[in-house]
This record gives structure tokens, C-alpha cells and sequence, in this order.
């Protein structure tokens, strides 16, 4: 199990079970587990809407679209079932949130999913893992299974007459594609993990066609607690637009990496140089890619800068998932752009062609030039083919290549040109490791 980090400046929401061993039912129960789902069903779906509009919660995953308004674009009537849909594929580079969620608080998924389940009209709730979280995936198994003994899963749940809702489980493939929303319900429905076109979104057309909310493990697990405390006072905690807190995963070049649950809002500069102990060895600090591997990377002199949705995206870039990944001054961002292109070409679910294509002739020229082979053109080429393939794909994975591409472009074009003089940087503690190639 992974050593629990903690830090004064943390606001524990989330976080509040961590450690306690509330993946127990009984713990969880003690800990004011299911309180909020029975307050959920004596106040009934309006209020739970409400209450999640008022939070000011917004999408845990990385888009952060507001969650109240989303189970509120569910039709009220439908023909075919609704659904729940969990998604715990966390896979972005940088991004261990719902890991830590899944280790040990593992209910609060499950309370969370009834809870949107009760609000929108469905009887039946997905959790879906990532294929490598295969091991948390027995947590989150007997945890539902604990649910289905205490009679809070199932027929008549909290022995409320006609109120039914069941939850299954799902591991994918370790395919990173099957995180988008889309994708991932193609997966759960048997087909291969490739993405549908949006609209219609998954709230009114989803899971085998039904009316569908689908929503970040992160997000789900809020909402007992949000509704235990109350959304105006949840929303409070953190900006104006961003309500409430976020799990920070911290990581790369500082002293203490971990998973810190921080107001939203809270300074980027602080987080990496109070909350994570600053950079490792006293080195220098080169760069930051604030929230997952997507996002386009900030220069050292760019973290004045609070970690909302907002905030992040008026300097140019995104909060994204949360996983802020920390380079100190050793680091070569020729070779850590290769390295992050190599994710995505091999990602890539071939749907597409300029995803299919793009990342493809990125990682050949990223390859070329890193070996050393490269010239003064191939820079202008990164650049254009980045800038080709923004926007021009079914789902958010061609962006998600170009669009940290282009940052070590436009951010560190001097290092490129000083790497084909041979001005080159060696990083130890960053090696390519092939994909079975
Ligand atoms: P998006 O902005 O297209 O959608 C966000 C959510 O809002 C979706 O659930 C979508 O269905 C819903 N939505 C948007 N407009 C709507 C409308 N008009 N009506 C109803 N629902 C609507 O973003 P997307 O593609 O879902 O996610 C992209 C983000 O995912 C990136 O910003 C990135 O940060 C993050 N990401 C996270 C990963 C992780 O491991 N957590 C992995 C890769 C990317």
C-alpha cells in the first residue's frame, strides 16, 4: 500500500476516510458512510440536483463540466433504461487520484453511484477500472458485495419499498482510449474501445442507447460528502466556478510526491514548493506539467497561478486530471516530448486518421531528432503537424498529443535548436522504454 502523504494546508473532504480502513463496511458505516444516500432518499431527486448544482462541482476527470448540470440534462422519461456509468480507467500519464479512492474508500464510489442513480431515475450503476487497476478491482468488488449484504444494493434498498439499484463492476484491457467517455461505452458493451461521435452526448443517447450520466470516480465519491455538508458550503471551500477540493497528484522532481487534497484555487508554487516539499536535491525547477500529460506544459516562471479550471486556462493551459508532474533542471524536453508522444502513438486507437497518422510522424520525427539525426526544418514540421491535428478528431486524443506538442515548442523552441548543435541535456531519470517495438 502506498505511504499516506499528508500536509496542514490540505482540506479534507475526499481525503477524510483515507487510511482509516473504511474500505471495511462497518468503518465506512461508523465514518458516516451511507448517511447521505438515506438523506438522498428522503428528500428525493430535485433536492440532490439542487444541492449538486450549488456545490459548484465540476468534472474530476479533466474536462470539468459542472456535475449538477449534467444529471440535470438526463430526460425525465425514457423508454430504455438509464444508467450510471463510474469511470475509474484512470489512465492519463501523471494522473493516481481514484487510485487512492479505490484503495481506501471504496464505498464512497459505491454510495456516490446510487446516489446519481436515485437522481436521474436509473436502477443500475457500471464501475469501470482500468485494466491495470486489477488488483483494486477486488476492493471495489467486495465492497459492492458488502453493499448487496447490508441490503443497500439490490430489491427495496434501506428497506424502501420499490427502490431498486444494482451495481456491476467492469475491468478493461488496458487500452488508455477506453477513458474517453464514449469509448468506454462501447467497451462496456462488449465492442472494441473506440470512440462515438458527440452529440448526442451520453445523457440523453448512452449506454446501449439508454439515457447515461457517466462521471469520473473523483466526482462520484464526492457526493456523499457534498451532501452530507451541503452544496453551498462544499462550494465555499474552494473559487468562484470551482467548487470544493481535488485530489493533486503530485510526482516527478520533488521531495515529497504523493496524492494531497488542496482547496481549488490553491497556488501551483505552493503546491510544488510547501505542500511537496519542493524541488528534489534543491535543483532547479525547468517546468511543470500542471494536470496530466495533455496539457500544455508551464516554464518555471509560470507557476504564479491558482489550480482552477479557470485560472489554469487563462495561462494557456488546463488542470486537466489533476496530476502535476514536476521537471527539475536535468531534464531534456526533447526527450520528455518524445517520451510523451511515444505514449500517445501507442495509444492511439487507430480510429482516426489524423490521430492515427499525426502521432505516428510525430513520434517518427521526435524519434529522428532526439537520435540526433535531425534539422532545423523538422521544428517548423513538429509544429505544423501538431497544429493539424487540433480539433480534427472524433475524440480528445489527437488534442491531447498536439496540444502538449506544441507547448515544448513554443515554450522551449531554444533547447530544440540548441540540441541539433550539440547542446544536449542527459536526463537519468527519465528513459525510454520501447513498446515492444
Ligand atoms: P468534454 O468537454 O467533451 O465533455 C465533458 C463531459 O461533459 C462529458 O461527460 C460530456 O458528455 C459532457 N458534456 C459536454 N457537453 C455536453 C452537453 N452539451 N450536453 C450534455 N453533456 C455534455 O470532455 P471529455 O472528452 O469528456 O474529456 C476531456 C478531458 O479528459 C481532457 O480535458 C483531459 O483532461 C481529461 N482526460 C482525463 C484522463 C484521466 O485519466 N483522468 C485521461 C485523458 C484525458
Amino acid at each position: 500500500m502506498p505511504t499516506l502523504v499528508s500536509h496542514p494546508d490540505e482540506v479534507r473532504v475526499i481525503s477524510r476516510r483515507f487510511g482509516q480502513g473504511a474500505a471495511d463496511i462497518d468503518k465506512y458505516l461508523e465514518l458516516d458512510g451511507y448517511k447521505a444516500v438515506q438523506k438522498s432518499l428522503d428528500q428525493g431527486a430535485e433536492w440532490i440536483i439542487n444541492e449538486m448544482k450549488a456545490s459548484g462541482l465540476r468534472g474530476r476527470g479533466g474536462a470539468g463540466f459542472p456535475t449538477g448540470m449534467k444529471w440535470s440534462f438526463v430526460p425525465k422519461q425514457s423508454e430504455k433504461p438509464k444508467y450510471v456509468l463510474v469511470n475509474g480507467d484512470e489512465s492519463e500519464p501523471g494522473t493516481c487520484k481514484d487510485h487512492v479512492i479505490f484503495l481506501h474508500d471504496p464505498h464512497a464510489v459505491v454510495e456516490g453511484t446510487i446516489i446519481a442513480g436515485l437522481a436521474i431515475g436509473a436502477k443500475m450503476g457500471f464501475i469501470y477500472l482500468r485494466g491495470e487497476y486489477r488488483y483494486l478491482l477486488k476492493i471495489v468488488e467486495k465492497a459492492v458485495a458488502d453493499a448487496y449484504a447490508k441490503g443497500f444494493l439490490g430489491k427495496n434498498i434501506f428497506g424502501r419499498e420499490g427502490v431498486d439499484f444494482d451495481i456491476v463492476t467492469q475491468s478493461g484491457a488496458g487500452a488508455y482510449e477506453v477513458g474517453e467517455e464514449s469509448a468506454l461505452m462501447e467497451s462496456l458493451e462488449g465492442k472494441r474501445g473506440v470512440p462515438r461521435i458527440k452529440p448526442p452526448f451520453p445523457a440523453v443517447v448512452g449506454l446501449y442507447g439508454g439515457p447515461t450520466v457517466i462521471n469520473n470516480a473523483e466526482t462520484i465519491a464526492n457526493v456523499p460528502h457534498i451532501l452530507l455538508m451541503g452544496g453551498p458550503e462544499y462550494a465555499k471551500l474552494g473559487t468562484e466556478r470551482n467548487g470544493g477540493t481535488r485530489l493533486f497528484g503530485i510526482s516527478g522532481h520533488v521531495e515529497r510526491p504523493g496524492v494531497y487534497e488542496l482547496p481549488m484555487g490553491y497556488s501551483l508554487r505552493k503546491a510544488i514548493y510547501e505542500v511537496a516539499g519542493g524541488i528534489k536535491g534543491g535543483k532547479q525547477l525547468k517546468a511543470v506539467v500542471p494536470g496530466g500529460s495533455s496539457c500544455p506544459v508551464l516554464k518555471a516562471d509560470e507557476i504564479d497561478v491558482g489550480l482552477d479550471f479557470d485560472q489554469m486556462a487563462k495561462a494557456g493551459t488546463m488542470l486537466g486530471s489533476g496530476g502535476i508532474v514536476v521537471l527539475d533542471e536535468t531534464v531534456s524536453i526533447v526527450e520528455f516530448a518524445l517520451r510523451t508522444i511515444r505514449f500517445y502513438q501507442h495509444e492511439s486507437c487507430g480510429w482516426c486518421i489524423p490521430c492515427r497518422e499525426g502521432t505516428d510522424w510525430l513520434k517518427k520525427t521526435l524519434t529522428r531528432f532526439h537520435a540526433g539525426a535531425g534539422n532545423k526544418k523538422d521544428i517548423d514540421n513538429i509544429q505544423y503537424l501538431a497544429e493539424n491535428m487540433m480539433g480534427r478528431t472524433f475524440c480528445p486524443l489527437g488534442d491531447a498529443a498536439a496540444m502538449p506538442t506544441l507547448g515544448f515548442i513554443k515554450k522551449f523552441r531554444s533547447e530544440f535548436e540548441e540540441y541539433l548543435e550539440g547542446k544536449r541535456v542527459d536526463t537519468p531519470l527519465i528513459q525510454i522504454q520501447p513498446y515492444g517495438e
